[in-house]
């Protein structure tokens, strides 16, 4: 039976996605951009069944053991897994094992490495030869937007699929082929930094795909869609020019934004806990004393402190002193995914 494995990085979002026109294709409202991570990544084996075998989805252990996975994780695996049956047109079952290199419930989003993994694995099991633009287009048919940006390492911009025929924005129509991931800038590039202070380490209450359907109900939803033109034109043109200062600004006004549109959506919804506005101060503290430092979020109560490779270290050790904070996990501009990795099994 043929076998593959595939190892994807997680990512971080600067321009944030939130809101989907298609939930189940996270298909989205906004274009939205990405650092590649290197070191918080998921990688996932695959085997080929028989046709109308039952799949399988297994958990990899730190000594290398394998367990079944809970139900509600095993559920959402199967679930890709139907769609790239449909999308490749095989009938054959798949056996499949992830492992996260991040430890599991450490509050990192394993969705996007999760499924760009999972999405890169089954096709090269198959033997299938897909460009990146198309297993972008796959692993967001998982419905995790971040996992179609997961596929291209550096910085990456996921835009809308959005057409406009006729230039009339009342008649624009969503083309699922046209929402693939487009890298802005490869790692070599830029080499920024990503201090990740852990606040919450048990699974949120409120999932992303919750968020996503929540956030229309926000009457701030349409006001950041009019801001969006300008930020978007701003970090694009930070990240071609390397410029912190200018793109630092724009990462802190996107988080903020998220969380006031989850705050103010009908019913809303929390992520942050008090060690985030800790968080949040003390970086606004680091700048004050001359240290350039911005703060991002995720659907989430972690905060992702992006810097320069210089402040990285003074960073992280004035994040680890701040009340709450469990853990510190420091993370740089990555590569993309790998398929030269150790199997699972
Ligand atoms: O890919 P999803 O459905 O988990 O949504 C991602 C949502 C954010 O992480 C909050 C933003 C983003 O663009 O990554």
């Amino acid at each position: 039976m043929s076998r593959a494995t595939a190892q994807a990085p997680s990512n971080i979002a600067f321009v944030k996605y939130w809101g989907a026109r298609d939930l189940k294709r996270a298909l989205p409202y906004n274009p939205s951009i990405s650092m590649t991570l290197a070191n918080c990544v998921s990688r996932s084996t695959v085997e080929v069944l028989p046709d109308g075998a039952p799949d399988q989805v297994l958990l990899g252990g730190d000594s290398g053991e394998l367990s079944l996975a809970p139900a509600a994780f095993a559920d959402r695996v199967c679930q890709h897994l139907v769609t790239l049956r449909a999308e490749t047109g095989t009938q054959g079952g798949f056996r499949v094992a992830t492992k996260n290199s991040f430890p599991t419930g450490a509050g990192i989003a394993s969705s996007a490495s999760g499924f760009a993994a999972l999405t890169l694995a089954v096709t090269a099991a198959l033997g299938l030869d897909f460009s990146d633009e198309e297993l972008s287009i796959l692993a967001r048919r998982s419905g995790s937007g971040s996992a179609a940006r997961s596929l291209m390492g550096g910085y990456v911009e996921l835009p809308t699929g959005i057409v406009a025929s006729d230039g009339n924005s009342e008649t624009a129509s969503s083309e699922d082929s046209l929402s693939f991931s487009i890298q802005l800038a490869d790692a070599d590039h830029w080499d920024l930094r990503d201090v990740v202070a852990i606040v919450e380490t048990g699974p949120k209450e409120i999932s992303s795909l919750e968020g996503h359907k929540r956030s229309l109900t926000s009457p701030y939803y349409p006001r950041r869609q009019e801001l969006l033109a300008q930020r978007l034109h701003v970090v694009r043109q930070a990240i071609a020019e390397r410029s912190f200062s200018a793109l630092g600004p724009v990462l802190e006004e996107e988080a903020i934004d998220l969380h006031l549109i989850a705050m103010s959506s009908r019913p809303p919804v929390f992520y942050w806990n008090p060690a985030t506005l800790a968080l949040l101060s003390t970086v606004r503290t680091l700048r004050d004393e001359g240290l350039p430092a911005y703060s991002t979020m995720d659907a989430g109560a972690n905060v992702h402190v992006i810097c320069e490779p210089e402040h990285e270290p003074e960073i992280a050790r004035r994040l680890i002193a701040v009340r709450g904070v469990r853990r510190i996990i420091r993370d740089r501009v990555g590569t993309g995914p790998r398929l030269d990795v150790e199997p699972l099994f």
